[in-house]
């Protein structure tokens, strides 16, 4: 099966944070020291072919079996860059990296396949779509709901293991507002693929905006055919897995779907966000993402409209 996905271009070299701007920082010194020691290596080289290529009658030159200043000089220059490059590495590591301090601004819990994100301060609940404010030190903290993942923003330049177990985190000051993409960036199974990262940088009034719409209650079916995609939720138990805030379905092992259509993508960013992509992923979960743990509840094709009908309302 064959969808239309939407793609946006990752660079490490478009620095988006400061933590990617110190890193990128670095990177750069370590790629001019690079480029002017094989430029150095390399002329030397040629230089050295031409001055003193065999030629017809020469004499076999003078063989000079050690030469302690030069070895010397091989010893210490080495020496010396490592060291150089060592200080600096620290130096970023200590500016990126800073311990954690106060409770998470986010939480974010990978699960196969996708990413449960929770805000501490407001208790607000997404998934997969991730709205972060601009221009304010972020601390980030991860866990693993099964296996080892890892997230990954190139722009952001900080990449974290996802461990079960182990709470990891980051320090992110997002300095332009813009849409980012990532990946999962550990093999984490069958849909590791599918795993998607989509962030949504935003000032701080429209992320207050989206913050205060995610707040609110699930919407009330506002017709009847909603009604029916809501009992039949109920009823079919999607909340032994779903969350919808303000019903019965109160579990975190599937997304959360309180606001589910106010996301762009669905499945990781498998999928644009739509009627026809969700009635396909209800009518036949595993043919859509195999292996994931939505089951096939083998809905008639009333049913599913039903359900489809009733998260389109859930904005
Ligand atoms: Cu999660 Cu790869």
């Amino acid at each position: 099966m064959r969808f239309v996905t939407i793609f946006f271009l990752q660079s490490v070299l478009h620095s988006a944070s400061t933590q990617a701007k110190e890193i990128n920082k670095l990177f750069g010194i370590f790629t001019i020291a690079a480029v002017l020691l094989l430029l150095f290596v390399s002329s030397l080289i040629i230089y050295i072919c031409i001055r003193f290529r065999d030629k017809p009658g020469n004499p076999i030159p003078v063989q000079i079996g050690k030469n302690n200043r030069i070895e010397l000089l091989m010893f210490l220059f080495p020496t010396v860059m490592i060291a150089i490059f060592l200080v600096l590495t620290i130096r970023t590591i200590n500016r990126v990296m800073k311990p954690a301090r106060g409770q998470p601004d986010v939480i974010i819990t990978g699960h196969q396949w996708w990413w449960e994100v929770y805000y501490p301060a407001t208790g607000v609940t997404a998934a997969n779509e991730i709205h972060l404010p601009v221009n304010r030190n972020l601390l980030i903290e991860f866990h693993s709901a099964d296996v080892v993942h890892d997230w990954w923003v190139p722009e952001f330049g900080n990449k974290m293991d996802v461990v079960p177990g182990k709470n990891n985190h980051i320090w992110l000051n997002i300095t332009n507002a813009g849409n980012y993409v990532g990946a999962c960036s550990e093999f984490c199974g069958a849909e590791h693929a599918w795993m998607r990262i989509r962030v949504f940088a935003e000032e701080e009034p429209a992320y207050q905006t989206w913050l205060d719409a995610n707040k609110k209650t699930a919407s009330i079916p506002s017709d009847e055919l909603a009604m029916r995609g809501m009992i039949l939720f109920q009823s079919a138990s999607c909340g032994s897995c779903h969350r919808i805030s303000g019903t019965f379905s109160k579990a975190n092992i599937g997304p959360d779907l309180s606001h589910i259509f106010s996301r762009t993508t669905m499945l990781s960013g498998m999928m644009p966000m739509n009627e026809k992509n969700l009635h396909a992923w209800i009518s036949d979960p595993q043919l859509v993402k195999p292996d994931s743990k939505m089951p096939d509840f083998i809905f008639s094709r009333d049913s599913v409209n039903a359900i489809v009908h009733y998260l389109t309302q859930l904005k």
